[in-house]
């Protein structure tokens, strides 16, 4: 297997630097690379700083700090990249850009280098084309905060050779991430098995099932997430959410159940885009009474425990007396999409769990709720929801048969 002793990071920003921090952890010689000189200063000293602050929460010990920061050597151009075993790409998701970078990488380190690419929404095969070896192209996704999130996807092309996956997969557990293997594909595995959350709970909105704030408190109570649908969409941004959904539907060949919410759209259009324009699904005052703030999240007070995840009817009718309906449509459309996910083999069951409990903090992984509802329930379901609302509720032919249809 390819000894891995250097790794480069491009790109010095939000998870570049994250990335390179994890590298000096886990004992490689880090070589980090921006060409805007502001940028990488300030994604060095974050490296630095950030090791810092592991200390301060006994993370790590102050030697081990020293050691790891000892490990980085910032550049400004690619040339000084050369002598890197493998490279973690973390520049801006555009194409072009990408394709150009991965042609000087191959020139700069050699045939041998494993090259990574972190895109969220970009086919890995796609940033390859211009590199002589694009069997020694991957994917390496890493989720923000990469210090905090523990899941790396590693995305392997159909050129990607078996010994550079195994590379990818032993660097991703010496940064002590939790490493599983994704087929390049549309969002990779955990973006995508999280598609049905948001755009379930906009259908149901569209539909008048509830309101915003209801479902967010259902999905809380009832189903367990950390935070509801409406209320993450805020906190990402409904543009950044938006361009996600357009890139999954172009990408999938437009399938209805991946077809961008008009009201998302409608909202996007008006400016609303949550958190960082002040409005999107709430409004985020700083005087949560006044008029333009109805409803906050956060400003509410609420109390009540979690029941969730669970389809038991008395607990769920106690939230909400929509819960039941709502709770049963965000399972069922999750089963659905990881019945479409393991027939087009985009990982291994074990891994799609691993991915949303790790990616997503999902209580549960997506089988595990196919497990809660059952295959036979979700199927009856979609069914009776396809009747009324069309293609986005068609059952996954897996679940079908495992529903014993
Ligand atoms: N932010 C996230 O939540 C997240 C999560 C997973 C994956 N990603 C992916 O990671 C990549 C980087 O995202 P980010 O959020 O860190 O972006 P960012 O804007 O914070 O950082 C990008 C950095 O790349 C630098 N850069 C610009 N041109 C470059 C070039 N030609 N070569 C090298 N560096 C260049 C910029 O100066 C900047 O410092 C994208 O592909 C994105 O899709 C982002």
């Amino acid at each position: 297997m390819t000894e891995v002793g250097r790794i480069g990071v491009v790109g010095a920003g939000t998870m570049g630097a994250g990335i390179a921090q994890l590298a000096c952890l886990g004992g490689y010689e880090t070589v980090l690379q921006d060409p805007v000189p502001a940028a990488l200063e300030a994604g060095a000293a974050r490296v630095v700083e950030s090791l810092g602050k592991g200390v301060r929460k006994e993370m790590w010990s102050a030697e081990e700090a020293e050691d790891a920061a000892g490990r980085l050597t910032a550049v400004g151009e690619v040339a000084g990249l050369a002598g890197c075993d493998l490279v973690v790409e973390a520049a801006p998701e555009d194409v072009e850009l990408k394709r150009r970078l991965f042609a000087d990488l191959a020139a700069a380190c050699g045939p041998d280098a494993i090259l990574a690419t972190n895109t969220s929404s970009l086919p890995v095969a796609a940033v390859a084309t211009e590199t002589p070896r694009p069997d020694r192209v991957v994917g390496m996704h890493f989720f923000n905060p990469p210090a905090l999130m523990k899941l790396v996807e590693v995305v392997a092309t159909h050129h990607s050779s078996e010994e550079a996956l195994a590379a990818a997969t032993e660097v991703g557990r010496r940064m002590g991430r939790m490493p599983i293997r994704a087929r390049d594909s549309p969002g990779f595995i955990a973006n995508r098995l999280a598609r049905p959350y948001s755009l379930e709970s906009l259908r149901m909105l569209a539909q008048g099932v509830a309101d915003a704030a209801t479902i967010d408190r259902v999905a809380r109570l009832g189903g367990g997430f950390r935070m509801g649908p409406f209320e993450l969409i805020d906190l990402i941004g409904l543009d950044v959410n938006l361009s996600v959904a357009r890139s999954f539907y172009a990408q999938g060949g437009e399938p209805e159940r991946w077809r961008p919410s008009e009201i998302q759209e409608q909202l996007v259009g008006e400016g609303r885009l949550g958190r960082k324009s002040g409005v999107g699904f709430y409004a985020y005052e700083e005087d949560a009474a006044s008029a333009e703030a109805p409803f906050h999240p956060h400003a509410t007070g609420e109390s009540a425990d979690p029941v969730g995840p669970t389809l038991e009817e008395s607990s769920l009718a106690a939230i909400d007396p929509a819960a039941p309906a709502i709770v049963h449509r965000l399972f069922a459309q999750i089963a659905n999409e990881a019945a479409f996910a393991l027939e087009e083999r985009v990982g291994s069951p074990e891994d799609m769990n691993t991915a949303m409990r790790l990616g997503f903090n999902w209580p549960l992984g997506p089988l595990e709720f196919t497990e809660l509802i059952g295959p036979s329930r979700a199927v009856e379901l979609l069914e009776r929801l396809r009747a009324e609302h069309g293609e986005a509720y068609r059952p996954a032919p897996g679940l079908v048969v495992a529903a014993g249809g």
